[in-house]
């Protein structure tokens, strides 16, 4: 997803500008461009592909100045070319603007920026009319420009602007996009994302939604829609710049798959107690509150969503209210029964995804209390949910989901065990006893991670199949949905997950030799049906490798092959089995030479629809 980076100081513009958006690039994009302002000129350069191509253009000693923007670009509106990268500038070439998000009503607004002023548009993009509408706004005033500009804009945006007339400050606005700010030695620092400050300072202002901030050397003004001057705090940032770089492995997924163990442990350590007893109070429900809830909808996109699909017998079984598990993309807009008994549980890692944003906010306004589970602290999602739980992932940088989402699940165990408790609907034993099983989840985990020759094993047997299918039942259809997901998204082999029972109804007329079925059987009760799914699939001749508890003999000697994960609690099965469905698809991507942390077309975070 797209970047922003802003510096103005002292020092070189150029190479602040730079460093930054080179702490970004894990977001993925394919074009950059940078504006500079010197010498009452401003200079852009921008060029398709990776920052070192911008670099080599940039490189002169006479492109330097000490204010300027910077921008990564992953299309949208438009090919990743030259023409359509940012900074785009405006007509007299003395305004530049950078912008993540999306103009929704850009169409009409460059039909009237085309006809009543005459403006010939150099890109496809929506955020060209940006810079136009600041232009034709412009008296000398750059911030009042930027809030005319702004009247007019629907949709997403995070947007900075710098001028050649005004050679000391960035204006910047948001609406629905991250935008963070912050003062070091070297200068004042504006970023779309937190980690491109974390080199010079650890204490960011978060600016909110329709706030104007001014960036100059030495101050960070932060405005509200009225120009009333606010007076934000700084919010310190814990984890450090190191903890987003690779640390020694050759991928940021294997080594967020390494620590997932951690994750799972410090999610459990900020929640419980010394004597194990849950520590969720600051979610602040109370009995009534609780028992006013009737229905509860767990609203999330990709990996998260599969989460939801493992919490919601969970929640189900402990606090007694009916869950349904909804995409955020189909939530938003159909029309949901949603009253003031409802509670809606936001699942998202980045906290920034536009879906699950604009679900929360359907949610909202029809009365909804909204609990979201989050990685990233201060984000959109979080600060609009009434009650938050922070998952202690830590950064997660690969676009391949993986600590986050073993995080969620502990989350929303430990969030149906405080519901339970609250409610009455759960014996503390059985609490206890759930929660024992968890804290041994990071053991369990790494253990699984130690089998990585045996992973290995498997995928090299398996790297060059064109088809790999995955089937389970119970909990174990969420974790085929997420073997499936992280197959396909990292080495692009065809896939798909369905529920066992399901095969019989149309899709076993896909078996062939040539098909892969992996079959998730990690839930006791569900063991026979599972069984007798994989001899329904040998005999048509499938190849079928089990994912099973180890010492079970009866799946592997039906299955061609079994991988043998750790015997757990059926409740904790998912979390430890999916670890191994992780690596196998990262083991296969690498077989394939595969770019393992920026899959194609995809972006960490999806801040657009
Ligand atoms: O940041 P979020 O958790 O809201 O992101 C949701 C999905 O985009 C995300 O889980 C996606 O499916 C993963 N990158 C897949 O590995």
């Amino acid at each position: 997803m797209c970047g922003i980076v802003g510096y103005a100081g002292a020092g070189s513009a150029k190479a602040m500008i730079l460093s930054g958006l080179r702490s970004l690039e894990y977001r993925g994009y394919d074009s950059a461009g940078i504006a500079l302002v010197r010498k009452g000129k401003l200079l852009v350069r921008k060029e398709s592909g990776k920052l070192d191509a911008l670099e080599s253009k940039v490189g002169a000693a006479d492109f330097d100045a000490q204010l300027g923007i910077g921008h990564t670009r992953w299309a949208t509106h438009g090919a990743p070319t030259r023409e359509n990268a940012h900074p785009h500038t405006s007509v007299d070439g003395r305004i530049a603007i950078v912008h993540n998000g999306i103009i929704e009503n850009f169409m009409q607004l460059k039909q009237e920026l085309i006809t009543k002023h005459g403006i010939r548009f150099q890109s496809e993009t929506d955020s060209e009319v940006i810079a136009h509408l600041i232009g034709v706004h412009y008296r000398g005033d750059l911030v009042g420009a930027l809030r005319a500009a702004a009247k007019r804009m629907h949709g997403a945006y995070a947007v900075a602007v710098v001028c050649a007339d005004e050679p000391d400050q960035i204006v910047a606005i948001r609406k629905d996009a991250p935008l963070v700010a912050g003062i070091c030695e070297e200068g004042g620092l504006l970023a779309s994302d937190i980690p491109a400050l974390l080199k010079y300072t650890r204490d960011v202002y978060l600016i909110e939604n329709d706030e104007i901030v001014i960036v100059t050397k030495g101050a960070v003004q932060i405005f509200d829609e009225e120009m009333t001057r606010m007076n934000r705090t700084k919010t310190h940032i814990d984890w450090d710049a190191q903890a987003a770089e690779k640390g020694g492995y050759e991928h940021f997924m294997i080594k967020e798959i390494n620590e997932e163990p951690m994750g799972v442990r410090e999610t459990l350590r900020h929640r419980l107690d010394a004597n194990g007893e849950l520590l969720l109070d600051d979610l602040e429900f109370t009995k009534e509150e609780l028992d006013a809830i009737d229905r509860i909808y767990i609203v999330a996109c990709g990996t998260a969503s599969h989460a939801g699909l493992v919490g919601k017998p969970v929640i189900e079984k402990y606090a007694r209210i009916p869950v349904e598990v909804d995409l955020s993309s189909e939530f938003r807009y159909r029309n949901p029964i949603v009253t003031e008994r409802t509670l809606v549980i936001c699942i998202s890692q980045s906290g920034e995804t536009s879906d699950t944003l604009e679900a929360l906010r359907e949610a909202k306004r029809r009365g909804a209390k909204i609990l979201s589970i989050v990685n990233v602290v201060g984000s959109s999602v979080a600060r609009a949910s009434d009650h938050v739980f922070y998952t202690w992932a830590g950064p997660e940088i690969a676009v391949a989901s993986t600590k986050a989402y073993t995080t969620q699940i502990v989350s929303l165990y430990l969030i149906a065990l405080h519901m339970g408790r609250l409610r009455g609907t759960v014996k503390e034993a059985e609490s206890k006893k759930l929660v024992g099983e968890l804290l041994e989840a990071p053991d369990l985990i790494a253990k699984v991670i130690k089998d990585e020759k045996r992973i290995m094993e498997l995928a090299k047997a398996h790297y060059k199949k064109e088809k790999i299918f995955f089937v389970g039942r119970g909990s174990d259809v969420a974790t085929a949905q997420e073997a499936s997901l992280k197959l396909k998204e990292i080495t692009y082999i065809n896939s798909f997950a369905i529920a066992a029972g399901e095969l019989k109804h149309g899709t076993i007329a896909l078996i062939t030799r040539d098909v892969l079925f992996f079959a998730v059987a990690t839930q006791n009760y569900l063991y026979e049906k599972m069984l007798s799914n994989i001899e329904e699939m040998k005999a048509r001749q499938a190849q079928v490798v089990a994912v099973a508890k180890k010492g079970d003999k009866r799946i592997s000697q039906a299955a061609d092959d079994t991988f043998f994960f750790p015997d757990c609690s059926d409740e904790v099965a998912p979390i430890v089995a999916i670890i191994f469905f992780q690596m196998f698809a990262y083991h296969v991507a690498k077989l394939r030479g595969r770019n393992i942390d920026q899959p194609r077309n995809l972006a960490k975070s999806v801040t657009v629809e």
